[in-house]
This record gives structure tokens, C-alpha cells and sequence, in this order.
């Protein structure tokens, strides 16, 4: 499975646009948890891990930041910068938050609830499982 940025809808509006997200709809699993990243100092990373059950969805609700998605092969940047825009990404990936603007906010979407059992932290352990997944 392959990270992907969906459309979500956007109801434009002179008073003000609109956009939503419902699971099971835009997104292909239930929301469990949803958690919120901002106040990120300029030139820090968020993420560096990958989850072997979660999938997530991404969005950038305010300003800008990148989102580099690695199969253990080849690595993809999606640059996240329009709220109506979300970055899904399936389990088994790695990914980096990073370049994040000033006053950015980036909301993510959980399968799960947080457990730390089912993060991956080391790269080469990733590289480990992924293989073994592949196979
Ligand atoms: P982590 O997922 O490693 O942050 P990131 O990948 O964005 O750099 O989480 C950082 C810390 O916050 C870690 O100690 C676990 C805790 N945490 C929770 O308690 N609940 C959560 O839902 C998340 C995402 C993190």
C-alpha cells in the first residue's frame, strides 16, 4: 500500500470556506485518536518511526511542512500546505515531519490509540520487518 493525498471536500463560502473529514468515507478506517503537532521550532523533525498496525491521515491545517514517506526503497515528499488536502499513510511506512513554517499546525488521524508497542523506531528494524513483509 501506497501513501496518498486525498482531496477532501471544500465548500467555499464568501463568509469562509468549510472542509471535513468522515471515517469510513474519505478516509478507509475508523478514527481511534486524534492528536495535534504545533509550536515546532524552526528546523526540528517530528516523526523519524514507523507503525506496524496504525494508519494515519494527515492534515496541514495551518501554514506548511513536508511529510518524506519511506518504503524501505524509495522515499516520497509530500509537501502539505492546504487544509483541504490529506496525507494518507498506510501502515508499515516510515515518515518524517519536517520544513515545518512558522505558526504551522498539523493534525493527525489514528486507527489506533497510542501504543508504543506498535511503533518501530529503529530504521534498521523497519528495514527488517519490511522485508519480511514483502515477502
Ligand atoms: P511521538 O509519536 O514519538 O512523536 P512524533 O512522532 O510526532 O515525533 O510521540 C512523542 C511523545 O508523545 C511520546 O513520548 C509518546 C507521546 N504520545 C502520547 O502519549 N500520545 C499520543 O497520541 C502520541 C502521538 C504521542
Amino acid at each position: 500500500m501506497k501513501a496518498k493525498i486525498i482531496d477532501l471536500p471544500k465548500i467555499e463560502d464568501p463568509r469562509g470556506n468549510l472542509s471535513f473529514i468522515e471515517e469510513e468515507n474519505h478516509i478507509p478506517f475508523k478514527i481511534e485518536r486524534t492528536y495535534w503537532i504545533y509550536d515546532v521550532p524552526g528546523g526540528q523533525t517530528r516523526g523519524g518511526h514507523a507503525f506496524m498496525e496504525q494508519q494515519e491521515l494527515i492534515v496541514a491545517l495551518s501554514g506548511s511542512f513536508d511529510v518524506v514517506v519511506d518504503d524501505g526503497i524509495t522515499k516520497q515528499t509530500f509537501s502539505l500546505n492546504r487544509s483541504y488536502y490529506g496525507l494518507y499513510i498506510p501502515a508499515g511506512l516510515w515518515r518524517q515531519m519536517q520544513n515545518f513554517s512558522t505558526n504551522s499546525l498539523a493534525l493527525v488521524m489514528s486507527s489506533t490509540h497510542y501504543n508504543e508497542m506498535d511503533y518501530i523506531r529503529d530504521y534498521n528494524e523497519f528495514e527488517k520487518h519490511r522485508r519480511a513483509y514483502d515477502k
